[in-house]
């Protein structure tokens, strides 16, 4: 069985408690041991001197779109630019054409990541035939064909029987059902309201928009016994809601995308279209609140919600499709935050891996002895800056393309197989 030895990195599992000097060693596609030292002659030795060894990295929220959009990304583009981005494990959103409603392409998706092998895909199936927010997909079928969640991403339920039926059986699944929170009839425009739509004059889309559905899906989750996991959480209204539905004991849990926890409205006046995401970049003190609620535990997981389009349907912020790329700025990003003292690197590490991979319950997040080996190396302080060299997306647009970022993956292993090396 082949063998690799991670000699000399400060290995950080948080799931365990673990953070110090530790070597790994690693025996076909499993983490066979975890010591101060270890001396193993049959080994492949890789030197993480100066560097963190941590969990791959799992992110609940991606758009590969594939199958139907390929020209943005694929599931190989995809998988690639998670896995350069520290990411062994990730859940594609089913805004796919056709969405992801049906066994069939569910398993085309899984099917198609696991022959390229790079990084675990799996599917979300959608909570409503079509997207279309009218009839319940057939759960049941999705999950047994490899879906972990479900959601209409992008397209919020606005019906609240149907998410109700949704969360009532999450609990005999146990699925969390995911919810883009934006009230389609309040949430008409393409930035967030206040100066900066007023100065654009551009149609805008208010923060109670996505206040009231993420009131209505934790009431939802309160009373049905139902996971409710709230997507790309953006407000400060928001954080104190899930707080007190979570303290009355609801199965909440939510995550937040990098680039809100960096970028307010002010962003869309330097970046145009490529500031351009929904729900909208908000105010100063709405990322201030998310900072503190990721500190505090409150918001549960960090996920990227990697949105690819094409240069042609971005431009000018009125007419720019929604969307922000994010897996490999996700880590510089959140190290920044951590640079800062708003979390220590441990916490990092929890909101990337054991985190988001207990919300959909799978093996992964965590460097235990027996474990899958999925483990990222990353260089915490190494500059380096997002271009045509580096970027392995077919999309480029980020508000961040062309800037020097620090902290870089070195090496990315998935089953114990180098997936991912920094040249
Ligand atoms: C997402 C996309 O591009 O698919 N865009 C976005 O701004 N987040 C869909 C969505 O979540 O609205
Ligand atoms: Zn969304």
């Amino acid at each position: 069985m082949i063998k690799h030895l991670i000699k000399g990195g400060t290995l950080i599992d948080p799931s365990r408690g673990i953070n110090g000097s530790y070597d790994l060693l690693i025996e076909g596609d499993r983490i066979k041991r975890v010591d101060e030292e270890i001396f193993e002659p049959e080994a492949e030795i890789i030197d993480a001197k100066g560097l963190v060894v941590a969990p791959g990295f799992v992110d609940l929220h991606v758009h590969f779109r594939d199958p139907g959009q390929t020209y943005k990304e694929d599931i190989l583009s995809g998988s690639k630019t998670a896995v350069a981005g520290g990411y062994t494990t990730v859940v594609c959103m089913p805004n796919t054409n056709p969405p992801i409603d049906t066994p069939q392409t569910a398993q085309y998706v899984v099917a198609k990541a696991n022959c390229y092998g790079l990084c675990r895909v799996l599917p979300a199936g959608t909570i409503t035939k079509g997207r279309k927010g009218v009839e319940l997909s057939d759960f049941y079928s999705l999950k047994e064909a490899g879906c972990v969640a479900f959601t209409d991403d992008g397209s919020p339920v606005m019906d609240a029987g149907i998410m109700r039926k949704a969360l009532e059986l999450s609990v005999q699944l146990k699925v969390p059902i995911m919810n883009h929170c934006e009230d389609d009839n309040l949430a008409r425009g393409a930035i967030n309201e206040g100066e900066v739509s007023a100065l654009l004059g551009i149609s805008s889309r208010p923060p109670e928009a996505e206040d009231v559905l993420n009131a209505r899906d934790c009431i939802l989750a309160y009373y049905t016994g139902g996971h409710v996991h709230i997507q790309h959480l953006t407000t400060a209204l928001g954080v104190d809601i899930i707080r007190h539905f979570k303290e009355k004991g609801a199965k909440i849990t939510c995550e937040v995308n990098p680039n809100h926890l960096i970028f307010t409205e002010e962003e869309l006046l330097r970046s145009g279209g490529n500031a351009r995401v929904n729900p909208p970049l908000r105010r100063k003190e709405d990322l201030e609140a998310l900072k503190k609620a990721l500190s505090e535990g409150i918001i549960d997981c960090v996920a990227t919600d990697h949105a690819p389009h094409a240069p042609f349907e971005k431009g000018r912020v009125d007419s720019a499709m929604p969307g922000i790329i994010g897996l490999q700025t996700a880590l510089p990003i959140m190290l920044n935050l951590v640079e800062e003292g708003v979390l220590s690197l441990e916490d990092m590490v929890r909101l990337m891996s054991a985190n988001p991979a207990r919300i959909i319950g799978v093996e992964a997040g965590t460097l235990e002895e027996g474990a899958p080996a999925d483990i990222v190396i990353f260089d915490p302080k190494k500059e380096w800056v997002l271009s045509e060299e580096t970027n392995f997306s077919k999309s480029k647009n980020t508000p961040l393309w062309g800037k020097v970022l620090r902290g870089k993956v070195i090496c990315t292993i998935k089953g114990g197989k180098v997936v991912h090396k920094d040249n």
